[in-house]
This record gives structure tokens, sequence and C-alpha cells, in this order.
């Protein structure tokens, strides 16, 4: 079941993300901003126990970035990646946001959900502001990619 975060989901997606962030396949959370964000996540429930997250966060008039897109180990390849981009995806359309970024060392998957390969340097100055605070900043290897929102309107929540 796909649902918006509660304060009780927190320490959970806490775990989740930072279990992945120890392995260097994504970037930490703090637990204060992930409670600062809590408006930004989805989480998905299986069996009573959270197995997946990811966010949505607004940059600007017309982007937003999805990020700390995870799901445990022994679920993944059942599709909750999908349906947690999927989710994000109608968020930001029914906030008219035209345009959805990421930053990633996965972008195979984020192909797979319909995202595209960009030139960093194409996005807007805004995300810089956000890079430099990082601790792997300029180095960090992540891959951007975006996905247009207007031209995907037509077709479906599937992609
Ligand atoms: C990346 C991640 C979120 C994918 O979650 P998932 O639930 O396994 O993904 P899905 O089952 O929805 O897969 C959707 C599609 O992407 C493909 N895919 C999933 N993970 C992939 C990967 N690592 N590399 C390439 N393709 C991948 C699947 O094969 C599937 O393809 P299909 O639609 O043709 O069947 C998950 O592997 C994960 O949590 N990884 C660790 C954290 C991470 O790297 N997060 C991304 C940070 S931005």
């Amino acid at each position: 079941m796909l649902r918006k975060a509660t304060i009780d989901d927190i320490e959970k997606i806490y775990k989740l993300i930072n279990d992945f962030a120890a392995k260097n396949v994504m970037l930490p959370r703090s637990l204060s901003e992930l409670y600062e964000n809590i408006r930004d996540f989805f989480v998905y429930i299986k069996d009573d126990t959270l197995v997946g997250c990811a966010a949505l966060h607004i940059f600007w008039k017309d982007l937003a970035e999805i990020k700390s897109v995870a799901v445990l180990e022994s679920c993944q390849h059942e599709g909750i990646g999908k349906k947690l981009v999927m989710v994000c995806k109608r968020e930001a359309r029914k906030l008219r946001i035209a345009k959805m970024f990421v930053l990633t060392y996965v972008p195979e998957f984020f192909e797979k959900c319909g995202f595209r390969r960009v030139e960093k340097e194409t996005l807007p100055h805004k995300i810089w502001s956000e890079c430099v605070k990082c601790h792997k900043f300029p180095d960090c290897g992540e891959i951007p990619l975006i996905y247009e929102l207007n031209k995907n309107n037509g077709r479906g929540t599937a992609s």
C-alpha cells in the first residue's frame, strides 16, 4: 500500500535510506532533514512493514526533485520502486509542476520510469545551491535525469 508518510514512519525511513547510504549507493539524510521534509515523503507498506520510500521536493515554479527513492533489498524487483516514482509524478502533476529531475547512481531504473539523461549544467542554478551543502560536492558522481510532466501528460501514470 502506498501512502503519505507520517511522523511514525520517519525513523524507519531514516534506517532504510541510511543503510543504503552506508553502502554508498545513495546520499544519507539526517533525522532533522527528514522531519522538516516529512510532507515530501511517500511510503510503501507491505505486510504492515515499511519497505519503500520516495520524496518529491519542490524547487521552483516549474521544477521538482524526486529524491530518496529506496526499496528494502528483500522487496526489490517487485515494481515497488516504480510505483513510488509514479505517485510522485501524480503529485507533481496535481501541483502543475512542469518538470522533475533526479540525481542518481541508478540511471537505468529512472530510464525505466520514463526519465531521460541530461547534462547537469542544463539544470537550473538553484539546484547547485543545494549541491554545495552536500559533503560529496563537487564529485558526487550522480547522474542527472529529467521527466517532463507536460509532454507526458497524455500517457497516464504508467511510465
Ligand atoms: C533503485 C530501486 C529504488 C529500484 O526499486 P525496485 O522496487 O527494485 O524497482 P522496480 O521493481 O519498480 O523496477 C522498475 C524497473 O526498473 C528496473 N530496475 C530496478 N532496479 C534497477 C537497477 N538497479 N538497475 C537497472 N534497472 C533496474 C527493473 O528491472 C524494472 O524494469 P521493468 O519495468 O522492465 O520490469 C532499488 O533498487 C533501491 O532501493 N536501490 C537502492 C537505493 C537507490 O539506489 N535508490 C535510488 C536513489 S535516487
